[in-house]
């Protein structure tokens, strides 16, 4: 029978071994199961680790203070971030599509986690890659009959095959609760550990139309916003992950204090849902959604309308994109 502290044991055991005295890098994404796969492997082998977090400019408000702050505060471990904003704004300038977005993203993400890993390893010997690969992940590339591809999925850590490492994954046999509880056993933040599903491609995909600076940082705001009331309403655990979605290229009129408006709607997409495979769309209390939309429009100037998806998946996907 095995227990999480049995776990966290065996498997720090494991990487010790297949370590042994030399060094490791991990691509942190803010998501629950690199920081546990990192948090394992600084257990095993201390500084020797080094974790590379990407900054691409698409992150929720907090994130990144999350993983700088709080996810080295609770382990000590080794942190490079790389500021990527400019060049992934860069790239990302005037494209609609979503597909398009999703390929672009996954592309720089790749460049800029080679080019980090190129320059450690100038420093030092690293001959090893830690990822958060679950145990789902693994059966889900292997079989994929039938599953016809619907979006590309961007995993932030999902890395080109000529990288001259031995991969490091001790998450592989773990499902998503075990892999939370190893987490807590780690001493990891809740704010991580429990952390929504986030997909790789971030608020890019969440902008519908062209992602710019000033389109994230109204997006960024809402969800802020949604965020914080579902948690003070205490509906983190019983809803599986509630997107905002900003429609950059429509417009609204609106009237906000004495003045008509012009301005944009953002969605709100609350699921629940067991694998994110199908969901459906949360019955979310009235009084909960009055506050995020009045908050919403009072508080974020772009955003005069806030609008609620109740469909379910299938037909809709989660995200918008
Ligand atoms: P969809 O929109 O396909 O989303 O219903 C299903 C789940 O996957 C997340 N998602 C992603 N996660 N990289 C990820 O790591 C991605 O590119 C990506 N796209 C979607 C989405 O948030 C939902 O939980």
């Amino acid at each position: 029978q095995w227990t999480t502290s049995s776990i966290v044991e065996d498997q720090v055991k494991r990487i010790g071994d297949q370590i042994g005295d030399g060094r490791a890098i991990c691509g942190l994404s803010g998501g629950v199961d690199s920081a546990v796969a990192a948090a394992l492997v600084q257990r095993a082998i201390g500084d020797r680790l080094t974790c590379v977090f990407v900054d691409h400019g698409l992150l929720r408000a907090g994130e990144r203070t999350q993983v700088e702050r709080d996810f080295v505060a609770a382990t000590g471990v080794n942190l490079v971030t790389i500021d990527a904003r400019e060049r992934f704004l860069d790239a990302l300038a005037g494209v609609t599509d979503p597909e398009q977005k999703r390929k672009i993203i996954g592309r720089e993400f790749i460049r800029v986690f080679e080019q980090a890993e190129r320059d450690l390893k100038a420093e030092g010997d690293y001959k090893f890659l830690v990822q958060g690969t679950l145990y789902p992940d693994v059966v889900e590339s292997g079989g994929g009959e039938g599953t016809a591809n619907i979006k590309s999925h961007h995993n932030v850590g999902g890395l080109p095959e000529d990288l001259e490492f031995e991969l490091v994954e001790p998450l592989r046999l773990l499902f998503k609760d075990e892999v939370r509880r190893v987490g807590l056993e780690l001493g990891l933040p809740e704010t991580i550990v429990q952390r929504q599903p986030f997909p790789g491609p971030g608020l890019g995909i969440r902008i519908i139309g062209a992602v710019d600076q000033e389109r994230l940082d109204t997006l960024r705001a809402a969800d802020l916003i949604a965020r914080e009331e579902l948690t003070a309403a205490g509906l983190d655990r019983s809803i599986w992950q509630c997107p905002v979605v900003l429609l950059a290229d429509v417009r609204s009129v609106g009237v906000q204090g004495d003045g008509r408006t012009y301005g944009h709607p953002v969605v709100l997409r609350p699921v629940s849902s067991e694998d994110a495979m199908t969901a459906d769309w949360t019955r979310l209390p009235y009084d909960v959604l009055e506050r995020i939309s009045t908050r919403i429009t009072n508080e974020v100037a772009e955003v005069n309308r806030v609008v609620l998806d109740v469909t379910s998946k299938p037909p809709g996907t989660i995200e918008w994109e």
